[in-house]
């Protein structure tokens, strides 16, 4: 029996990014992008392109950058949106508008303040004129779930009529239970007389940890589209995840009447890419992706799996990637394939000078660490290429010394809008002397949310990735920074969270307004 193919479609660069401090820069998600694309994902959300000048680029430098996906930007019903998502759009080889607009009664009557006449006419129109502009448009009925059913099929009906291709039902707040959820579908596609010349497509949330549960109850009932991000990173509790729907259908293709076409082994590097870029780790018992997923610790699960993996193992490590981090180059290895590397990572230094400053770097690294990994070239790469922003925090040294039974002190030296200054402090450990003494010189004014250290790969030469979350005025970023001396990496951390504080673009939220 051939099955049907069921579209993913990935919105980690949009709604994974509405998660609070996990935005992106253009370039990190470019290289997302190029993960996602490598990984044979059919639709990338790129992002919402009205949001802000920083959005408009990252959805047109992905559409630049990717062939194999279609390219989807998010606009609202305006036509100022529209316009600005086709104009993001025009480089890309496959684009698609998705306009969306609320149909719930408390949205509409709240949030919208509008009648829900005025919402298919809204609705309707933004359709149409979406589809002048580009050939594939997808209308999303925000907050289905929680819609009146008769309404939800008066305006897809509508919207359909109107061009829309794709007819997607989010469970915007995470409402819905996978019985109901899917049942919703099943009716509406029953219903809706030319539901036929539409795909239906669902986009979960997880505020009661049932988004990848509703997703595939919704493609047990005929939905073909799943939105979903990876690690599940997205708004709130986050979106479906995108690991643990496509093992779903792969582990349980005897039920599931679809098939994806997913390179599966490319799952846990570019989770890990997402989690490195976005400051999000992943939890370690998390399915597919979390560093216990394939980890037996009692003993009668080790002896059952040497001795038969299957008595204990659903899914073999190896089949999403896990063990893909082999040692990639060491102290001999060449520029020609340290760039080569790269170009496989979806890294693009377009000049020398870019390559020359990234291959001092990785000698400098392959000096103190004898094996580099993806991962240690990706963190490198975070701290090498040419910024989108003016940078005017830059890290030069520091000296640390931590002593027992003595309060710890760092001696911090930066340079300033390109000046040198240098400051020292006492901390609790010396880390938390080392951000004194930049706060000494910075005076940021700037809230500590959140600091992580993670080692990259294994063993104790690793380097030491850091995150630091700051939040001043209600924005919210992250910093990143990798070395092997932890305290040098959390400085770069601190700075590099000081600089995106500094350079402070913000962006509109999709879900807000109309
Ligand atoms: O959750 C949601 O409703 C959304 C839409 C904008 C698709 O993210
Ligand atoms: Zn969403």
């Amino acid at each position: 029996m051939t099955k049907d193919r069921l579209i993913i479609f990935d919105t980690t660069l949009r709604d994974g990014e509405q998660s609070p401090g996990a935005s992106m820069t253009r370039d990190e998600k470019v290289r997302i992008a190029k993960m996602l694309e490598k990984m044979g994902v059919d639709v990338i959300e790129a992002g919402f392109a009205i949001a802000s000048v920083g959005d408009f680029e990252s959805v047109k430098a992905v559409a630049e950058a990717v062939r194999g996906s279609t390219i989807c930007s998010l606009a609202r019903t305006g036509s100022e949106d529209i316009d600005r998502a086709a104009e993001a759009l025009r480089p890309a080889e496959s684009g698609r508008i998705h306009t969306f607009i609320a149909t719930s009664p408390i949205h509409m009557e709240y949030k919208l303040r509008m009648t829900p006449d005025n919402v298919v006419e809204r609705a309707v129109a933004a359709v149409k004129y979406a589809r002048n502009l580009i050939g594939d448009v997808e209308f999303s009925c925000e907050d289905a779930s929680r819609s009146e059913y008769d309404f939800l099929c008066r305006i897809i009906e509508q919207v359909i009529d109107a061009g829309a291709r794709t007819i997607n039902l989010p469970d915007t707040v995470g409402y819905g239970e996978p019985g109901e959820y899917g049942a919703m579908v099943a009716r509406l596609m029953n219903t809706i007389p030319n539901a036929d010349k539409a795909i239906f497509s669902v986009h979960c949330h997880n505020d009661l940890g049932l988004a990848v549960a509703n997703s595939l109850s919704a493609v047990m009932h005929g939905a073909r589209q799943v939105e979903c991000t990876i690690n599940g990173l997205g708004e709130r509790a986050g979106n479906a995840s995108l690991e643990e729907l496509v093992m779903a259908v792969r582990t349980r293709a005897d039920i599931f009447p679809v098939q994806v076409s997913v390179d599966a082994t490319q799952i846990v590097p570019t989770s890990r890419l997402v989690s490195s870029i976005t400051g999000f780790p992943v939890q370690p018992n998390k399915a597919i992706v979390g560093a216990n997923a394939f980890a037996h610790e009692s003993g009668i699960h080790q002896d059952g799996v040497l001795k038969h993996r299957e008595t204990y193992e659903i899914m073999r490590a190896q089949d999403v990637g896990w063990n893909a981090n082999k040692l990639v180059l060491g102290k001999h290895s060449g520029r020609a394939a340290f760039k080569a590397r790269l170009e496989e990572l979806g890294i693009t230094l377009d000049n020398q000078a870019a390559l020359n400053l990234a291959f001092t770097r990785f000698k400098e690294l392959a000096d103190k660490k004898h094996e580099i990994f993806d991962e240690d070239l990706q963190a490198l790469m975070s701290d090498v290429q040419p910024a989108e922003y003016e940078k005017r925090y830059h890290f030069v040294g520091l000296e640390a010394v931590s002593r027992t039974g003595s309060k710890p002190r760092a001696d911090v030296q930066l340079t300033i809008d390109g000046e040198a200054k240098e400051a020292n402090a006492e901390g609790d450990g010396p880390v938390d002397a080392a951000f004194k003494a930049v706060e000494l010189l910075v005076d940021s004014g700037a809230k500590l949310l959140l600091y992580s250290v993670n080692a990259i790969t294994r063993g104790t030469d690793s380097q030491g990735e850091v995150q630091v979350r700051l939040e001043k005025q209600g924005t919210i970023v992250n910093g990143n920074g990798a070395d092997t001396d932890i305290i040098v990496a959390s400085v770069k951390a601190y700075l590099d969270a000081l600089n995106l504080l500094d350079a402070g673009v913000l962006k509109a939220h999709p879900q807000r307004g109309v």
